[in-house]
């Protein structure tokens, strides 16, 4: 059996109440980029960032995950073949809805960072500005995340699962951010048939052998039951 590899992006979790960054009052629409999802902001203003991704937690700890999330959790369960979700997201909403091994390439809001020792840990509701590393002790911690300038996580993985797959899908993801917005290119170059399942054409549209744009909780559910009958 192919193996499947899915990349999503914030689209998939929109229906759970979690913001998008780039649709009409996006999150980057209320926050600029380099004040809260970079290290020069961080070094600038550790309050303004810590307290940004204390908002973001806290409305992520709230959200429920919804039937596109499930969908590809069901997808994993019960395809024949393997399954890889490698996700921008930073929210947990994929292993709320089921789903396993989850590559979250941009890191975690529900995990904290010591830049001094790469100490990780569960991150508390709350990180304020230098909270002690529980390693090290030191005032260098951090939210788990992927700021931009920064390298993302699994690449060595994700790279060879792509070069393996017979079926690659992009969701909820607006193919604005690299190394994602190439996946799809690197997954048509191993001969995988690739989907793009998205509320509207993403800016690599013309990227993907098929389309299938609509809301994730409907447009999901229903690749993935075409997948499992074979007829995508
Ligand atoms: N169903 C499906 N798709 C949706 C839905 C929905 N209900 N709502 C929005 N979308 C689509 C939008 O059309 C858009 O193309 O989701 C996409 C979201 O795009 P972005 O806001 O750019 O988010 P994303 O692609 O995940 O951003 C990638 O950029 O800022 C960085 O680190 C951040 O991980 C993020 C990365």
């Amino acid at each position: 059996m192919d193996k499947i590899v899915i990349l999503t992006g914030a689209g998939i979790s929109a229906e759970s109440g979690l913001g998008t960054f780039r649709d009409k009052d996006g999150i980057w629409t209320r926050y600029p980029i380099e004040d809260v999802a970079t290290p020069e902001g961080f070094a600038r203003n550790p309050a303004l960032v810590q307290d940004f991704y204390n908002q973001r937690r806290a409305q992520a700890a709230k959200a429920q995950p919804n039937a596109a999330h499930r969908a590809l959790a069901r997808l994993q369960a019960d395809y024949a073949g393997e399954v890889v979700i490698v996700t921008q997201n930073v929210d947990a909403l994929h292993e709320a809805g089921g789903a396993r091994g989850v590559l979250h390439m941009h890191g975690e809001l529900a995990r904290a960072l010591c830049n001094a020792c790469g100490h990780r840990w569960d991150a508390p509701e709350v990180m304020a500005p230098a909270d002690p590393c529980p390693a090290c002790g030191r005032p260098e911690t951090r939210p788990d995340v992927v700021w931009f300038g920064e390298i993302p996580y699994h690449m060595d993985d994700i790279w060879t699962h792509l070069g393996g797959a017979g079926l690659f899908a992009a969701i909820g993801t607006s193919g604005n951010v690299y190394p994602a917005a190439a996946f799809v290119q690197e997954a048509a170059a191993a001969g995988a048939h690739t989907v793009e399942l998205n509320l509207e054409p993403s800016v690599t549209v013309s990227d993907f052998a098929e389309t299938r744009h609509g809301a994730a909780t409907e447009v999901v559910p229903d690749w993935v039951d075409a997948v499992l009958s074979g007829r995508a």
